[in-house]
Order: C-alpha cells, then structure tokens, then sequence
C-alpha cells in the first residue's frame, strides 16, 4: 500500500487534477483526513494505530462484540411490525453496523445513523471514482468527513469515548502517534466498519429471502456458509491497490518499483481456496471477524426469528449495493442459539 509520504505524491494530485472545478478547502479537508489512515501509511505509527485496534476489533475483541451484536440485533427485530411491509436494508443491513461501529467508538446517536449511509456513500464514491470528480462530490465527501470527524472530535474531547476510540486515545498518550491520527482513523472505523458490512448484510439477506423457507439457514455453520459464499463470489470490496517498492518478478510478471497493482478480491472459486475478501498482509482487514460475526448473526435471526418471512416486492441494487429490500413477516419469533 502506499506509504504515508506517498499520500501527498499520488494521491493529491489525482485529486486535484481531476477536480479542478472544486474548492480547494473542500479538497484539503479530504486530503488531511486520508492522509492520516492507517489504510494509506506504512510508517512505524501504521503499526501502533493497528495495535491500538486489535484489542477491540480483533479476535481478542470478539466475544464482547458478539454480546453487543446479540443486543443490538434483539432491539432491531424488537422494532419491527409484524403484517407491514418491513425494508431489511434499512431496518437491520445499515443498522446493525451503524449502530455497531459507533458505539465501540461511543458516538452512536439518531443523527448519525441516519447520516452515516449517506456519508459512507459519498466517500466511497470519491475514493472509487475513476472519471473526473465533480465539485459537487468533493464538496459531499468533504461535507461527510467534517461532519463524522466533529462527531469523534467531540466524544473524544467532552464525551464518554467507547472502547475502540479510547484504545485510540491511549495509544496518543503512550506512543507517537497525533491527537489527529486518532481522529482520522475514527473516522475511517465509521466508514470501512459500515460500508463494507452493510453491504455484505444487504446480499446475504437478499439472498436469504429469494430461498424457499426450507433451504434457508437454520444452523450457525450453515449461516456461516452463506456468509462465506457471498464474501467469495460478491465480496464488498472487489478490488485493492497496491504500489511495488521493489522490482520483482512474479509468475513470469515483470513488476517494477512505482508500478501500480489493481487486485481482484472476487477472484475466489475452487482453485483458489483462500478468502480474498479481508485483502492480505500488514494492511489486511483487522475488523473481519467482527463483520462476518455480525452477518452469521443477523443471516440466523432474520431466517429463525421472522416466522412467514416473505418478499414484498422486488429488491432494489445500485452500484453494486441492495438497497432495499422489502419483505413481510406474521411474528417475531424467540431467539434462537446464534
Ligand atoms: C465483512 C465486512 C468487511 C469486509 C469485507 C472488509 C474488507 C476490507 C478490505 C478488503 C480491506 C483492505 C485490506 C487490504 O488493504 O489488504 C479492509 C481494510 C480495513 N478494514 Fe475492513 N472489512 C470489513 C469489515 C470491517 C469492520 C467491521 C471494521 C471495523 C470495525 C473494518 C475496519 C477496517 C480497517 C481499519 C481497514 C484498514 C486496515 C489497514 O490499512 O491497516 N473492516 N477491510
């Protein structure tokens, strides 16, 4: 991945001279932010910040994760009505991980659940787009990251911060990483912790409810192998970007130092037995678990728990995302062993 000095070498003029038409302010606020992620460093404070999350989002974090995943989830079927027409994607694929993600950071409140698929959206947008950006993107995703950056700068300074920005915050007192760095990296926890998971909720149910009811899951293992189908074939992520630091050669491929590298994370099948879907190596997804907990979690309850679960009309997509998906149910159901 690219080094943190190389932010400003590749990343910013690629933003700039694509958006000439935009406010430099506009620009600058998203370039401070990214330029500070963990995702774009390879400095010795890349490792500190991911030690920092470990504890949390990592395996050792994953039995108190699954406890709030339990609770949330209860609330969220709790909120539901029985006999109406029920959106899955908005009820419990965008908020599970909304609500998820902000409360490990202790920012979790009804604004930003309700802003933060919007926000997710733009920056994603931005980041992806491979066509000249418009004014009015960079001024949405500069929008987004203020907004989601005031959000954390304010827990982090007058609120009650949750485990995974204290963890941030004590990692600014005991090592070299900047008050910012934490700030940055919360905001990139709110948008790589809902987009890639919300959207892997989105196709696990949409096809969970195209299966007749005595093909869908009823079992963790066979949540799991849902979960698992949908990471290989449709991963939320299908592609990542690599810079080569060193000639090389691999499988008769010459690479050479600058050389950019685009890889495909839906290249899995049979021949290919390892998930591609969490990226690899000292940048790969360190909160995998936790998503792929909470889509096993939600795949078992919306499948056992809504009893008569049908499709009230036909699932929406745009840019590869559901969104929405309509469904009715006759009762919630109790829990079952998730
Ligand atoms: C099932 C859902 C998820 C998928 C498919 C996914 C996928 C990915 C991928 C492909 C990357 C890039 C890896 C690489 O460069 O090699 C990544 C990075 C990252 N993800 Fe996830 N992710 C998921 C859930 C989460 C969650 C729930 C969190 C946090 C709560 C999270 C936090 C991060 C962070 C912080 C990075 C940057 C890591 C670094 O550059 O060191 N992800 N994720």
């Amino acid at each position: 991945m690219l080094r943190r000095d190389d932010v400003t070498a590749a990343w910013q003029p690629a933003i700039w001279a694509k958006s000439a038409a935009a406010k430099s302010s506009d620009l600058q606020t998203i370039a401070d932010c990214i330029d500070r992620w963990v995702a774009y460093r390879d400095d010795d404070a890349q490792g500190v910040i991911r030690d920092a999350m470990r504890p949390i989002i990592g395996p050792q974090g994953l039995d108190a994760a699954q406890s709030l995943i339990d609770t949330l989830l209860d609330e969220l079927l709790a909120d539901l009505i029985p006999s109406a027409p029920v959106d899955l994607v908005t009820t419990i694929a965008q908020s599970l991980p909304a609500k998820l993600v902000t409360t490990l950071l202790g920012c979790s409140s009804p604004d930003m659940e309700a802003n933060l698929p919007a926000w997710s959206d733009h920056i994603r947008g931005f980041l992806a787009s491979d066509q000249e950006r418009t004014a009015a993107q960079a001024a949405n995703t500069a929008q987004a990251i203020h907004a989601m950056q005031e959000a954390v700068r304010t827990t982090a300074e007058s609120g009650v911060p949750g485990p995974l920005l204290r963890a941030l915050l004590d990692a600014v007192d005991a090592s070299t990483i900047e008050h910012e760095d934490a700030i940055a990296n919360a905001v990139l926890l709110l948008f790589a912790g809902f987009e890639t998971t919300s959207r892997l909720l989105g196709r696990v149910l949409q096809i969970l409810v195209a299966l007749p009811p005595a093909h869908r899951p009823a079992t963790p293992d066979q949540a799991q192998y849902l979960v698992d189908f949908v990471l290989r074939k449709r991963p939320p992520v299908t592609q990542l970007a690599r810079r080569v630091h060193l000639d090389t050669d691999r499988c008769g491929c010459p690479m050479r130092t600058n050389d950019m590298l685009h890889l495909r994370l839906d290249a899995s099948d049979s021949t290919t037995p390892e998930l591609l879907a969490f990226g690899g190596g000292r940048h790969a997804c360190p909160g995998g678990r936790i998503g792929t907990a909470e889509a096993v979690s939600c795949v078992l309850a919306v499948a056992t728990q809504l009893e008569d679960l049908h499709a009230a009309g036909p699932p929406t997509e745009s840019g590869g995302r559901v969104t929405a998906l309509p469904v009715r149910f006759r009762r919630l159901g109790p829990r079952s062993a998730r």
